[in-house]
């Protein structure tokens, strides 16, 4: 097996073949979205709303990550795996996200790190891919920044916001950056920063035009019921069929339906 690397993203983009990623967080998940043929696996700190039940992305720390991650590297043999740094692992000083980004490839072994944000974070991507770590962007729709978005709406619609958006996307690129997530942005806005970049932009609600499409895995197999946004398609309906399975199992036992002969020894 042929592994992805950064450089296989860079080339993806180069000839014009569209990038995949997926999240998953756990062994088994990551096993299956492995051989399911996903160039990229992100262990996403969107852990925190599908694995843990929080409200948003804030809550989840740098061991939980480091956690998730090291059960996602053991199920993947040929995508990249990349892992979130959570909020207020990278944000204040570049030494603190220095060490931060180490202990994530060096206890999570994870293969690249993900960071929200462009030119505030400067200096800590910068210091970051100094020391060799692959770095992803994440620009548009940053769940980290929630408090001060205050809505999961779409970014960028107004002209100010989506020129910030065209310089930190170059920035990024500037800094070294292998590739970058745009999150929840117009269409057109991604079609113009994925054309005036080198590197691979990876869009979730962002159109086709990005490089490549990214999706949580719990909400594209449809195990979230009540989350629909615009953006999301559903492979499966993972939710029905799995209360379905759970509600025949609790039948069949009450009814000593289960286990029958051949299930017993
Ligand atoms: O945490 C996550 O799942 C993400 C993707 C939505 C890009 O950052
Ligand atoms: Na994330």
């Amino acid at each position: 097996i042929k592994k992805i690397t950064t450089e296989t993203l860079r080339k993806m983009k180069f000839d014009k073949e569209k990038i995949t990623m997926l999240t998953a967080y756990d062994f088994t998940t990551a096993k299956m979205v492995d051989a399911g043929g996903t160039d990229a696996i992100l262990v996403g700190d969107s852990a925190a709303n599908v694995m843990a039940g929080f409200e948003t992305t804030l809550p989840i720390t740098l061991d939980q990550m480091i956690y998730h991650t090291q059960c996602v590297v053991r199920g993947v043999n040929r995508a990249l795996v990349v892992a979130d740094l959570p909020f207020g692992t990278y944000q204040s000083n570049s030494e603190k996200a220095l060490d931060s980004a180490v202990r994530m490839m060096k206890e999570g072994g994870a293969h690249a790190v993900k960071i929200e944000g462009g030119a505030e974070i400067e200096d800590s991507i910068r210091k970051i891919v100094n020391a060799g770590i692959p770095v992803m962007g994440h620009l548009g729709l940053t769940p980290q920044s929630i408090y001060q978005f205050g809505t999961y709406k779409v970014r960028a619609k107004e002209d100010a916001e989506a020129e910030k958006l065209i310089k930190d996307a170059k920035l990024l690129e500037e800094l070294g950056c292998f590739a970058l997530v745009l999150e929840k942005i117009p269409a057109d806005l991604a079609k113009k920063v994925t054309e005036s970049i080198s590197i691979p932009t990876i869009g979730i609600g962002a159109g086709a035009d990005c490089d490549g499409q990214v999706l949580v895995y719990h909400d594209m197999v449809g195990m979230n019921k009540d989350f629909t946004p615009k953006f999301l398609r559903r492979y499966l309906d993972l939710y029905t069929e799995i209360t379905g399975a759970v509600a025949q199992y609790v039948k069949d036992v009450k009814e000593v339906n289960f286990p029958n002969d051949k299930e017993s020894y």
